[in-house]
């Protein structure tokens, strides 16, 4: 057996696929189900919903190796990290899941045959012993009685104290609250030669035995108040930590010394120049791994949230690699040498490395030359005994807000030195700063804004073809005013001499991508023109930027790339649009995103293009796509433009620049246009139409999409079709014939449902009217039920016109509110009018409504139409006596 930690990743999910499992990706770290939590940190997270009967699962039996995180929430592993054998801030799960498939009993026969069985991962069964939920006999049979453990290795393990039940180590959760159940985990002994405490034993099990598997059988909803609601099918949540099963089969005693991990230390080692090994090299180890995934999913280190946790961890290594002597920065360094072990491991080629590394150098950066300088100014502090026994919170303020010095920091450092530290008056000035630049970012300069901004630079667009570029900053703005500086969380405006940017214009939008010092990364979100200036719109992610300083700029070139395609599949459309129609077509605007084109024109009457047309279309875009056309541009003059090839062009403007930029796709179209297109006409990939309509008089807007969009498109319009074929148990020939049947049908059924409904109806109004007749009061509220609520109003009107001397409150209710009606018949109008009741019960009824004299009708709120019924009552009696 290949016992690298890949290959045992892979025999697990082949073993549970043998036994009729899908096998399914691991889900993102960053949760898209559930914001009560920060990262993934158990297989079960992207199954909750399955759980709860939220969602029906596509398979009743699954397994998945899952990316977790243990840093902050329920589960933190951070500061343990380093010092035990098992332990890791990011880890894999793998793990097998039942939706109401097997429980208990097929659970723990499966997790058993895969460790011990001599075709997998063979491991001797003496060396096993597991723990079970002191409540759980079922569980504890099963063990001793299937399986046939000795039952001194069958370890009942209760609560952790009798006032709480359910909190205990074989009781999971998955947070405060969710899906949760009896536990029952399995531990591996690695001998009498490590110390270690049995499991169970609140001491710890220490380096003896660790735990590899834990088989949660998920049987309850947890809830805020504690309450535990019984799931609607007891299934099954296994967890298996890859890298301490891998340090098991690898037969060492900790996941450091792991295949992984020993290349990790050794690249560390080489490229730290250090030849001993220390605990500080795990924590290294580990948190780069960690880093390197966060970082990867789209987070950068900030003050908050998972930015917060991200910030934390580098923190974390750059004090250890202190601790080790080193005092600079080289974990973007060490990320680098790491890459090709990583990148091995995970399969995965597009990462973008470079981005990992330079988020890294910034943080590292930030922290050396900012807040070391806080570290030396507090230190200082307690060295010259300005601060002895206790630091008070304006001076840990000070060090924060000038420095960046971190509070966990100041308490750290404090803690190390017994000093105590005044934190309420430290959080007042902080929660207002906070308060102060969330204001700030609401401020972000508008295009409204942008009318009154002083601004006299001047920028040229380099960026056709250089989309990085090295400028200087010659405005900066902030709350729309000039600025010499602007800092960390602040959203602003950059104006450059020089960029590669493309701003908004022609129907294309500006781009968007990153700004760069050493010392500062600028998040551009937008790019807009104004005057002779282009404005780069975003958020400083880290540091502050100066005026005058230089920049890197980096234009996100997916994003670019996708534009540029469509901006080309845009005259593309434009051509095939006006040869097909032949008829002159003006073109209205364009609207050309990353996403998706829009394409506004006036044809003849503005009468859309009906399927066939629209079909021809697209297949001629299409045909032309595959053409592979080139497309070049060119600067011209436009004396020249005008003399040699105008027959060829559309001038859409009264003006034009003495020079001109012209986009030539060979063969069919020249367009004088500014914006960025793509080398090919074979880059569009596919275009589809997604839909057409009219958006004033005469003008038609076509939407579509390319490319990958377009596949996506495609493909999910076959779902539809697949669905649609499975609904209706038709296949694609008869799909059309069979839905305009079922549509006739329905038709015809409708007629007779009304037909029905009506006869009804009018037998239900007749009898009302006699039932009503018979009463003496002169007010009558009845209760509609929800058969006859949508024939309230015409119910009310017979009834008054039918009866005399009555007041009719007609009601239904829907969900929380009433609709009411109320008519008063014409005797009594010149005593009480329908629009003062209405007016009492808008007012005491939250409620709204209106109309004539006679009849009106409300909606309001159930509870409060049920209390001041009575009152009203009252009211019209007093009036029509
Ligand atoms: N959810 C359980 C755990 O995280 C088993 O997967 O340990």
């Amino acid at each position: 057996m290949d016992k690298s930690t890949k290959s045992i990743k892979n025999m697990f999910l082949n073993f549970f696929k043998k036994e009729n499992h899908k096998v399914l990706d691991s889900s993102s770290i960053i949760p898209t189900n559930d914001s009560s939590l920060l990262f993934t940190n158990a297989g079960m997270n992207q199954f909750k919903d399955i759980y709860l009967d939220i969602e029906k699962p596509i398979y009743e039996k699954v397994c998945t190796s899952q990316y977790c995180l243990r840093i902050g929430g329920k589960h933190n592993d951070l500061d343990t990290v380093g010092f035990t054998n098992r332990h890791h801030t990011l880890f894999e799960m793998l793990g097998n899941f039942s939706f109401g498939a097997y429980f208990k009993y097929e659970a723990i026969m499966l997790a058993w045959k895969l460790l011990t069985s001599e075709s997998w991962f063979n491991i001797q069964k003496a060396k096993l012993l597991v723990t079970v939920y002191y409540l759980d006999r079922e569980a504890y049979d099963i063990w001793t009685k299937d399986i046939g453990m000795p039952k001194e290795k069958v370890i009942l393990v209760g609560d952790k104290n009798k006032k709480e039940p359910y909190v205990s180590d074989n009781f999971w959760c998955m947070g405060e609250v969710g899906p949760c159940g009896p536990c029952s985990e399995i531990f591996y002994d690695y001998g009498k030669h490590l110390f270690g405490y049995l499991p169970g034993d609140e001491k710890g099990c220490g380096y003896r035995y660790v735990e590899v598997w834990n088989l949660v059988f998920m049987q309850y909803n947890r809830q805020y108040n504690n309450l535990m609601t019984p799931l609607a099918k007891p299934s099954v949540d296994t967890g298996m930590g890859l890298e301490r099963i891998s340090a098991v089969l690898q037969n060492v005693d900790s996941t450091f010394k792991t295949d992984i991990f020993s290349k990790t230390i050794a690249i560390v080692k080489k490229e730290l120049n250090i030849n001993y090994l220390n605990d500080y090299l795990y924590v290294i180890a580990d948190h780069i791994r960690t880093c390197f995934y966060i970082i990867k999913n789209g987070i950068y280190p900030s003050n908050e949230g998972r930015g917060y946790v991200l910030r934390r961890v580098i923190r974390r290594m750059i004090r250890h690699l202190n601790l080790l002597g080193i005092e600079k920065a080289c974990i973007y360094r060490l990320i680098y040498e790491l890459k090709d072990v990583y990148i091995d491991y995970i399969e995965e080629k597009a990462i973008n490395i470079k981005h990992i590394e330079t988020i890294i150098l910034y943080e590292e950066a930030r922290f050396y030359n900012t807040i070391k300088k806080g570290l030396e100014v507090l230190l200082n502090k307690i060295n010259k005994k300005e601060v002895k026994e206790e630091l008070d919170g304006k001076t840990a303020f000070f060090l924060y807000d000038t420095y960046g010095l971190p509070i966990d920091f100041i308490v750290e450092i404090c803690n190390e030195k017994d000093i105590k530290i005044d934190i309420d008056s430290f959080i007042k000035p902080m929660e207002l700063q906070k308060s102060l630049s969330r204001k700030d970012s609401l401020i972000s300069p508008s295009e409204k804004a942008r009318e009154e901004l002083d601004i006299k630079a001047t920028s040229i667009f380099v960026g056709y073809n250089k989309l990085e570029y090295i400028a200087f900053i010659k405005e900066l703005l902030f709350n729309n005013n000039k600025v010499n500086t602007i800092y960390e969380g602040q959203y602003g405006v950059l104006v450059l001499n020089k960029t590669s940017f493309y701003p908004e214009t022609g129907g294309q939008v500006g781009d968007i991508g990153e700004i760069k010092t050493i010392k500062g990364l600028f998040k551009v979100t937008n790019t807009k023109n104004y005057n002779k200036a282009i404005l780069h719109f975003g958020r400083v992610m880290y540091g502050f930027f100066r005026l005058k300083e230089a920049v890197i700029i980096n234009v996100d070139a997916e994003y670019r790339k996708a534009i540029k395609v469509n901006h080309s599949a845009v005259h593309i459309l434009n051509k095939v649009l006006c040869s097909y129609i032949k008829k002159k077509l003006i073109q209205k605007g364009s609207y050309i995103t990353a996403n998706h084109i829009r394409f506004d024109f006036i044809c003849g009457k503005g009468k859309l293009l009906n399927n066939e047309e629209a079909k021809i279309i697209e297949e001629e875009v299409n045909e032309q796509i595959i053409n592979n056309m080139l497309i070049v541009t060119k600067l011209l003059s436009f004396a020249d433009v005008k003399e040699n090839i105008k027959d060829n062009i559309i001038f859409i403007q009264r003006e034009y620049e003495a020079i001109v930029r012209i986009v030539n796709i060979f063969g069919l179209s020249i367009e004088l246009c500014k914006g960025t297109h793509t080398n090919r006409t074979g880059d569009i990939g596919l275009l589809s139409i997604a839909s057409q309509y009219s958006i004033a008089k005469n003008i038609i807007r076509i939407e579509a999409v390319t490319g990958r969009a377009s596949i996506a498109f495609v493909f999910s319009n076959k779902a539809i079709l697949k669905k649609l074929k499975e609904v209706t148990n038709s296949n694609e020939y008869k799909l059309c014939d069979h839905l305009t049947h079922i549509k006739a049908e329905y038709n015809k059924l409708e007629r007779e449902v009304k037909y029905i409904r009506n006869t009804h109806l009018a037998f239900y109004i007749e009898s009302l009217i006699k039932e009503l007749k018979a009463y003496n009061d002169n007010i009558i509220i009845k209760t509609i039920g929800s058969f006859y609520s949508s024939f309230l109003y015409l119910i009310a009107k017979c009834l008054i016109d039918n009866l005399r001397a009555k007041v009719i409150i007609l009601n239904t209710k829907h969900g929380n509110n009433v609709r009411f009606i109320i008519g008063i018949t014409e005797d009594l109008l010149c005593y009480i009018k329908a629009k003062d009741i209405i007016d009492y019960f808008i007012v005491n009824l939250k409620g709204k409504g209106g109309g004539s004299l006679k009849l009106v009708q409300g909606v309001g709120e159930f509870i409060l139409f049920k209390k001041e019924i009575e009152a009203i009552s009252n009211l019209i009696l007093n009036n029509i006596r």
